[in-house]
């Protein structure tokens, strides 16, 4: 019997699908995609989902605030060959994996072929024995942040009720319809006043995206204006651990259900780091 179920294992474990990867992204800047990111990843982790967080924010990267973590490597540890992939882990919340980025990616560019295939195997790695790969990238439509989103099974744009950030949300599904991405785009809308402000901005740029680029965005979700979302990032807290009660942890609790069940996708996402390095580099 023991072996029978070994077997079993066995073959789940070979047959298990490579992760999930989930983009966050935005157009503009300071919109909250780091903390939605950093929250989303332990909602998934505590329904007993094997999350990795990768930190692709080239410049100001306060995932380790938020996750109360020291970033003692990042991702140029590895790049170097001083550190395996696995030794740049680091544990946040729930158990949650995080990456550290920072300044590290842009070494990627230096890579030669040979190192550069040999991360692509290591990050490839990543994907096997995990449910999700939550990609947190900077704003705007550098070459880096089109690669990652590009290369994702699903894409989280985030936006919030501002002109400026609703215009450069706009000119980011643009660019992706203009470069045919083939998974799911969806639209969260973050600090609104109310349900409603946040519905009305979602269907209006749905509206333009589906009449001039005929592609569709998915309503992720919308959430309020928070001042327990402040208070944690006082206190160095997710404020789905902090504030387990409150509105917002409800909504981003939904978002992170709504995310997790999006049908699978025509992208080959076996091939994802392949096709971030192949993209950007
Ligand atoms: N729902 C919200 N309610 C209140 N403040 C928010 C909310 N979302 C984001 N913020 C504010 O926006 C700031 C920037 O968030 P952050 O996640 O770092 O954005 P980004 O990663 O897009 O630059 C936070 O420090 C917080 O003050
Ligand atoms: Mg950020």
């Amino acid at each position: 019997m023991e072996s029978e179920s070994h077997q079993l294992t066995k073959l789940m474990e070979s047959t298990s699908k490579p992760a999930d990867v989930i983009t966050i992204t935005s157009g503009k800047g300071g919109v909250g995609k780091t903390n939605i990111a950093a929250n989303l990843a332990i909602c998934l982790s505590t329904w007993g989902k094997k999350v990795l967080l990768f930190d692709a924010d080239l410049s100001l990267g306060n995932l380790d605030v938020i996750m109360d973590i020291n970033c003692k490597y990042n991702i140029s540890h590895a790049l170097n060959g001083q550190k395996s992939i696995d030794e740049i882990i680091h544990y946040g919340p729930e158990g949650v994996e995080i990456i550290c980025g920072g300044s590290g990616l842009q070494e990627l560019a230096n890579l030669n072929t040979f190192q550069k295939q040999r991360l692509i195997n290591e990050l490839t790695k990543l994907q096997k024995d995990r449910d999700f790969l939550v990609i947190d990238t900077a704003a705007g439509i550098a070459s880096s942040v089109i690669a990652f989103s590009l290369a994702s099974d699903q894409i989280l744009i985030v936006t919030t009720p501002e002109a400026a950030a609703m215009t450069d949300a706009y000119a980011m599904i643009k660019v992706l319809a203009g470069n045919n991405y083939n998974g799911t785009i969806n639209l969260l809308v973050n600090m609104a006043d109310s349900k409603d402000e946040g519905k009305r901005i979602y269907r209006h740029i749905a509206s333009v995206a589906s009449r001039f680029l005929d592609i569709n965005v998915y309503n992720a979700g919308i959430l309020l204006k928070d001042k327990h979302l402040i208070d944690a990032i006082r206190k160095r807290k997710p404020v789905v651990k902090e504030f387990p009660k409150a509105k917002i942890t409800a909504s981003l609790a939904s978002i992170a259900a709504k995310l997790s069940v999006s049908p699978p996708l025509q992208n080959d996402n076996k091939a994802f780091f392949k096709k971030v390095v192949d993209w950007f580099f």
